[in-house]
Parts: C-alpha cells; sequence; structure tokens
C-alpha cells in the first residue's frame, strides 16, 4: 500500500494487527456470518475429529479482511491443533519451507497467507507435501546428486489469496476443500461491531453501530478499524460512549461517505469518468493516472465496487455505471459508451 488507508482491508500496523487479534473469535459459534462456509467447516472438522486424522486441506479466497486468517485460527481451535503461520513472498527458498515442513506435528496446521505468490520452485516442492506428506530434498550436485524422501507428519494446509485465478491449477487441485468468503451483509457487520464494543467495553447505540455497519464496506476489519476510530473521537469529543452523531461526524472527519467509499474509490470512479469517459479503461492506465499499485487497486478497491455494482469489468477494460456517477453526482451519458455485452 502506498498509504494509509482506513478502509483498506489490509492491515496497517503491528498495533493494529494486536488489536484485531484481540477481537478475533476463537471458535465457530464466536464467528458471525459466513454461514454456509461455517456448515461446513463444522461437517469436515466433526468427521476428521471422530476418525482422528488431520483436516483436508482448505483454501479460502476472497478479499482481504474477510476472515481468511481469522478462519484458520478457529480450525485450529477447534481442531485442538498447533498453527503454524507464514506467506507466500516470505518464503523464497525451500530450506526454509523444508525446515517449517519437517518440524510440523501429526495434526498441525500450516497457514500460508497470500499464497497466490509462491515462486514456482516452491510450489513444486509443496506437491508431494501436500499429497503424500513427505518431501523430496536433493543434495549435492552433478552426478553426486541425491533424492533424499523426508517423510512429514499428517498436516493440514491452509491457504488464503484474494485471487484464485492466480493460483496454479496444479495446487488448486491439491486442495480438497474450496472456500471463497464473501462480503458480509450490513447486519452481520452490525452484529460483529456489537460483539467488538463489547469486548472493548464502549458504548454504542443501535443506530450508530448500523452506521458504521453501512459504511464498513461488507468487511469486518473495516467495520472493526471505523469502530476504533469512532470510539477515539467519541473519547476525545465526548464522554466516550458512541452515539449516531458521533458516529456520522467521526466517520466524515476520516472522509468515508456515506455508503462507505473513501478518497482513493472516489478518485478511482472519478479518473474512470474524468479522463476516460467512463471506460471502459485498461488497469495499467489506470494505475499510471492514479499513480498506484495495480494489486491494489484489483485487490483492495475494485472488488468491493464491483460488488455494489459501480464499476463493470469488461475484456476491453473497466467501466463505470450509472450508479456511481449518480452517486458521485456526475451526469455522464453512458448511453454513447459501447456496449459491454458486444464480445
Ligand atoms: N471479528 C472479525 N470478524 C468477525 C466475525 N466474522 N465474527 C465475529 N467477530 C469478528
Amino acid at each position: 500500500m502506498s498509504r494509509e488507508r482506513i478502509i483498506s482491508g489490509e492491515i496497517i500496523s503491528p498495533e493494529e494487527e494486536s488489536f484485531i487479534l484481540s477481537l478475533r473469535p476463537k471458535l465457530l459459534n464466536e464467528y458471525i456470518g459466513q454461514k454456509g462456509l461455517k456448515e461446513k467447516l463444522r461437517v469436515s472438522i466433526a468427521a476428521a475429529k471422530m476418525r482422528k486424522e488431520a483436516c483436508e486441506h482448505i483454501l479460502f479466497y476472497g478479499p482481504p479482511g474477510l476472515g481468511k486468517t481469522t478462519l484458520a485460527h478457529v480450525i485450529a481451535n477447534e481442531m485442538s491443533s498447533r498453527l503454524v503461520a507464514t506467506s507466500g513472498p516470505s518464503l523464497s527458498r525451500t530450506g526454509d519451507l523444508m525446515g517449517i515442513l519437517t518440524n510440523l506435528g501429526e495434526g498441525d496446521i500450516l497457514f500460508i497467507d497470500e499464497i497466490h505468490r509462491l515462486s514456482p520452485a516452491i510450489e513444486e516442492f509443496i506437491y508431494p507435501a501436500m499429497e503424500d506428506f513427505k518431501v523430496d530434498f536433493v543434495v549435492d550436485k552433478g552426478a553426486f546428486a541425491k533424492v533424499i524422501n523426508i517423510p512429514l507428519k499428517r498436516f493440514t494446509l491452509i491457504g488464503a489469496t484474494t485471487r484464485a485465478g492466480l493460483l496454479s491449477p496444479p495446487l488448486r487441485d491439491r486442495f480438497g476443500l474450496y472456500y471463497h468468503i464473501d462480503f458480509y451483509p450490513p447486519e452481520e457487520l452490525r452484529e460483529i461491531i456489537s460483539r467488538s464494543a463489547q469486548l472493548l467495553n464502549v458504548k454504542i447505540s443501535p443506530e450508530a453501530a448500523e452506521e458504521i455497519s453501512r459504511r464498513a464496506r461488507g468487511t469486518p476489519r473495516v467495520a472493526n478499524r471505523l469502530l476504533r476510530r469512532v470510539r477515539d473521537f467519541a473519547s476525545v469529543k465526548g464522554n466516550g460512549d458512541v452515539d449516531i452523531a458521533m458516529a456520522q461526524k467521526a466517520l466524515e472527519a476520516e472522509g468515508i461517505d456515506s455508503i462507505g467509499l473513501d478518497g482513493l474509490d472516489r478518485k478511482f470512479l472519478k479518473v474512470i469518468i474524468d479522463y476516460y469517459k467512463g471506460g471502459p479503461v485498461g488497469i495499467e492506465a489506470l494505475g499510471a493516472t492514479l499513480n498506484e499499485e495495480i494489486d491494489t487497486l484489483v485487490d483492495v478497491v475494485e472488488p468491493f465496487l464491483l460488488k455494489i455494482g459501480f464499476l463493470q469489468r469488461t475484456k476491453r477494460g473497466r467501466m463505470v455505471s450509472n450508479d456511481a456517477c449518480k452517486h458521485l453526482g456526475i451526469n455522464l451519458n453512458l448511453e454513447d459508451q459501447p456496449s459491454l455485452f458486444e464480445e
């Protein structure tokens, strides 16, 4: 991320990480929302426990901040297993992964965040580990090269990715369970905010919780972050209690509008409208015009705009919708634009 952004689904600082950790549900029945997913996980966990086996390998995919890491911890707690966490970009050498894998105990969980960013060499290395619980380690070079076969304990790999499309098909196929985590509806976010407020000893009115939930762009991490900003605002400007007026003022001060869009979202949409007549425009051109990393735009900005129908992704590029123009108070005749469906 090029700068701090309160409604980004991504974690901003170590300090925030500990704040998030303190609010993280530990067990499935504390976890709010994702009902269908929870049911499937309950069955898999119960079956694995009954057979006294490790759970199947699980892949979670979806935008940042929706609970992929939290769910990995919840599964570990439910299975009474140890969880070892790492991430795709930090696993650069097979030796590092080898160390992690050979130290895993029976039933342990290896969580790999951003698994789409594993290098091809590491991916190759991980296939036999996932499939046959062994690793092939090559020692020496040339004529003296030997493959040593090292058996592993039966572990569960939980992978998380924001973009399942970037995962190589052989890796994707090695996951027994494959779950998409979707944005949360405001009712569920309201519940999450009320639960967090209780844990933080913050008095919040139901209307204020609802207001925050409407502006949290479907993302629990954003909801908790906004709650924290609103709480701070209420402590400084009032007696610490959060009512609707306090919530609204705090969120306005943060530049978050009535439906949860922030400055970067609005700038993103406005660039498409002002510079590219509403689109279609390629993501590279948008990245260059906005001076933002393409990954940030694709992983963090676009998913929610797509979800609420403000943006459309076509073969020829991104286009804004009439609803987006209306929300921004811009009059743009999109009827003149090429049809989205002609290709
Ligand atoms: N905190 C973050 N996500 C949550 C969830 N889904 N349920 C409860 N608390 C949460």
